[in-house]
């Protein structure tokens, strides 16, 4: 029997941990070809090895987004890939007055510039061979105000814009570009808010928890399969429903 995904590859940003490296579990599972990346070698072995464990094929690629000649080198050492996932991302939550340049800059390097730097790459590649699929991991805080997350907002709020441009830009050669924007999830970053912090925004949710990253990973691998096959520019919430005012 042939997976979903056979003979397809996949680059995923952030695969060495949380949210990123369930997706990549999931994609290597339906058969793609994983690029694992990170900037943690170890983390990005035992991904690896975790995949291969399960029967599937990956390859780690260490890069650091901060720096476009880092992202520019991991697009050319992935090569030809069917499926991008823009995963990876910081947060440094501030006030505005406290929120130094140093902190804006490096949240828009990696969660805007660096995906823009990897569609700008991999995604004529996609278009030439008539098909390919893009997704990028934004969050709620981009369109909803969250306190000491303004530039964090920001930085994803260009990567949804950005989500809507690539999804003209390629939609007609076959490539389909979209989004996820998780609410509050458990992953090693989240870990460090601290657990009570965490779920006092869980509770803030419809649902009244916090989500775990394999709840995401199944909104991303939606997006990425032919069942999405008529959604493209969409953003897709997994946040655990917004409570009504009143
Ligand atoms: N967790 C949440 O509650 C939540 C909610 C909404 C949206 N999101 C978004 O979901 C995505 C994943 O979040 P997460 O919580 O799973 O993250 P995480 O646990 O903090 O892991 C971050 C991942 O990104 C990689 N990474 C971070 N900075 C990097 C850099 N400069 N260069 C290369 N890789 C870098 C890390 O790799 P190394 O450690 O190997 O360097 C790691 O694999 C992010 O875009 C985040 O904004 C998360």
């Amino acid at each position: 029997m042939t997976a979903e995904l056979d003979g397809s590859t996949a680059l995923v940003t952030g695969a060495t941990a949380g949210i990123g490296r369930a997706i990549a579990l999931r994609l290597a599972a339906l058969g793609a070809s994983v690029v694992v990346h990170g900037r943690d070698e170890q983390r990005g072995a035992s991904t690896v090895e975790e995949i291969a464990a399960a029967g599937g094929k990956a390859r780690f690629v260490a890069a650091d987004l901060s720096s476009s000649e880092d992202v520019l080198r991991l697009a050319a050492e992935a090569g030809e890939v069917d499926i991008l996932i823009n995963n990876a991302g910081i947060y440094r939550f501030a006030s505005t007055p406290d929120t130094t340049a140093e902190m804006f800059d490096a949240q828009m390097a990696v969660n805007s510039r660096a995906p823009m730097l990897l569609v700008g790459a991999l995604a004529p590649g996609m278009a030439a061979r008539g098909r390919g699929s893009i997704v990028s991991v934004s969050t709620a805080a981009a369109t909803t105000p969250v306190r000491e997350s303004g530039a964090y907002g920001a930085s994803k709020a260009a990567l949804e814009l950005l989500t809507r441009v690539w999804a003209d830009e390629f939609g007609a050669q076959g490539v389909r570009v979209n989004a996820v924007a998780p609410g509050p999830v458990y992953t090693p970053g989240t870990e460090e808010m601290g657990g009570e912090t965490l779920q006092a925004i869980g509770r803030t949710t419809v649902l009244g928890r916090v989500a775990n990253p394999e709840e995401i990973a199944e909104a991303v691998l939606f997006l990425v399969s032919s069942r999405a096959s008529y959604i493209t520019g969409a953003v897709l919430e997994a946040r655990g429903g917004q409570l009504a005012i009143g």
